[in-house]
């Protein structure tokens, strides 16, 4: 059983489970990013603002793990509009890459102001710089707006998600505009002692973070779990070897809304 990927027009697919790196600076980032790529994480996620970009593209250069193997997303902040090219040149100098598989604008702009920094995503993403483009922390409606202005729809929208922020209609709508949804901070959302994940968690003889990214993977939505602990790098990367029954995965919808 493997974990699986999503197509992305025009770019490699997307890992459904990838590598979070927010927070992880220096010498931590570079030893958690290798051992993720030992551990077989074929998915990053970094940014500019994270302030770790030379040691992600350190470590994935020093892995042997060949380019092409792995997808590589980084991020712009809103505040770099206008200097969106040298953004993204000091990223991929710092990444040692030609090109990321992903680059998205990290959060929505002052009002007004999308359109522009979109359409000089799409720009780079013409020249070969970024594979595939989106966004971050954007509504459907901010979507809309930048598709409505371009006639480009951003490939991915990377949002908080877990459990408890679960809102199938906000996934469909999502689906409906062929935007993939990427949830980002899986555990800091949820409970891990909750007893729904706990019972299925010892259904399956893993732990409760694992019950939460296969519960992501099973619904096709991709999930970036960081970690710094080396033993947890390795556990949340293992949930290849169990399937959460319709029951498991309705229970854990449920738990949306939940405090
Ligand atoms: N686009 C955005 O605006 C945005 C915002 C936030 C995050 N992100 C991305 O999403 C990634 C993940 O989100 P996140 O870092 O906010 O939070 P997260 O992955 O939900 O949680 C990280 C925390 O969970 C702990 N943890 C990891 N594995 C665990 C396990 N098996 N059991 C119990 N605790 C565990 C980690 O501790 P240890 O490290 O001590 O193991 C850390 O304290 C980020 O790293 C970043 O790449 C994007």
């Amino acid at each position: 059983m493997t974990i699986g990927s999503v197509p992305l027009a025009g770019a490699p697919a997307m890992p459904l489970l990838g590598f979070g790196t927010w927070q992880i600076k220096g010498a931590a980032a570079y030893a958690s990013v290798r051992r993720a790529l030992e551990a077989g994480y074929r998915h990053l996620d970094t940014a500019t603002v994270y302030g770790n970009e030379a040691e992600v593209g350190r470590a994935l250069h020093d892995s042997g793990v060949p380019r092409d193997e792995v997808f590589v997303t980084t991020k712009i902040p809103p505040e770099r509009a206008g200097k969106e090219s040298a953004t993204l040149a000091a990223s991929l100098k710092a990444l040692e890459l030609d090109a990321v598989d992903l680059w998205l604008i990290h959060w929505s702009p002052r009002r007004g102001r999308a359109v522009p920094l979109w359409q000089a995503l799409l720009a780079e993403q013409a020249e070969g710089r970024a594979r595939a483009v989106g966004v971050s922390n954007f509504s459907l409606d901010e979507i809309d707006e930048l598709t409505a202005a371009t006639g480009q729809t951003p490939a991915v929208n990377q949002i908080r998600w877990g459990p408890r922020l679960y809102d199938a209609e906000l996934v469909a709508g999502h689906r409906r505009r062929g935007v993939v949804v990427e949830g980002y901070s899986p555990f800091k959302t949820t409970d891990l002692h909750d007893p729904v994940l706990t019972r299925a968690a010892a259904a399956h003889g893993v732990d409760a973070a694992r019950v939460v990214l296969r519960w992501h993977v099973q619904h096709e939505i991709v999930v970036i779990p960081k970690s710094s602990t080396p033993e947890r790098i390795v556990s949340n990367f293992s949930i290849d070897g169990f399937t959460l029954t319709d029951e498991e995965m309705a229970a854990v919808d449920a738990l949306a809304g939940r405090r």
